[in-house]
């Protein structure tokens, strides 16, 4: 598969077709697993990602994730932020800091800011930034999340469902921002939710069992003309 920078491109199929597990490939998240075994090829910008001399913290900084469920630290809001960027060293001590011995609050307070606009969060909690984010809805702390995930500065987001737990409301909050978002960023989303994979992206691949990726094409293909019968079948309801 070409996945094309600054784009939406969907993965959908029935599940346990191997949507996450491939998702998963993408930022070498299955490398965790002791068990899997993985074979093939992965590039970004022509660099192998599974060259064994990558640098996985690099990796992951450059190809962020987002999770099914929301899972902020249990942390204040801001400190959900910058954990990252601060553990990248993007925040650096600067020099009043070392003068005085402080951190740099004013470059983290604008990172905060950023990150939580660019989210789409930023008006819902300007107030509130030192509260705990367990106390956010659903559909706030997977915006933060998504937040979390973009004060690193990624290049390419991988999203697993992002809005299977939301409702209908915070459900199309996040689909506005996964299309605002890849003017910027190239997104890879998984869905269960064929309509929502038509309405936001530009590519769509459809895996079916077993992890085989049966057919990847621009999203108005894949819903109004697939080439295979099992796709056609797929997504006018017959199976899965
Ligand atoms: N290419 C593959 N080869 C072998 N096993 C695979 C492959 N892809 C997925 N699997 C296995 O199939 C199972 C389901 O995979 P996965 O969780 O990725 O499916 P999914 O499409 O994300 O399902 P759901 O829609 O329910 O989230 C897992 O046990 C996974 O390890
Ligand atoms: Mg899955």
């Amino acid at each position: 598969m070409e996945i094309p920078e600054n784009s939406v491109t969907a993965l959908i199929g029935p599940s346990g077709c191997g949507k996450s597990t491939y998702l998963r490939c993408l930022n070498r998240m299955n490398d965790r697993i002791k068990a899997a075994r993985i074979d093939g090829s992965v590039e970004m910008e022509g660099t192998e990602i599974y060259d064994p001399n990558a640098n996985l913290v690099e990796l992951r900084k450059r190809i962020g994730m987002v999770f099914q469920s929301p899972n902020p630290f249990p942390k204040s809001i801001r400190e959900n932020i910058s954990y990252g960027p601060r553990k990248h060293g993007d925040i650096n001590k600067g020099l009043l800091a070392r003068l005085f011995g402080r951190d740099d609050t004013e470059q983290e307070g604008e990172l905060v800011e950023r990150s939580l606009k660019q989210a789409a969060l930023w008006d819902e909690v300007s107030d509130r930034l030192d509260d705990n984010a367990l106390g956010l809805s659903g559909g706030q702390q997977q915006r933060l999340c998504i937040a979390r995930c973009l004060a690193v500065d990624p290049e390419v987001i991988l999203m697993d469902e992002p809005a299977s737990a939301l409702d209908p409301i915070a459900t199309s909050k996040i689909e506005d921002l996964v299309e605002e978002l890849s003017k910027d960023y190239t997104v890879v989303i998984v869905t269960h939710n064929m309509q929502q994979a038509a309405r936001i992206s530009d590519q769509t691949a459809v895996f079916l069992t077993g992890g085989e990726l049966v057919e990847y094409d621009d999203t108005d293909k894949i819903f109004e003309n697939p080439e295979s019968q099992r796709v056609e079948d797929y997504i006018t309801g017959k199976f899965g």
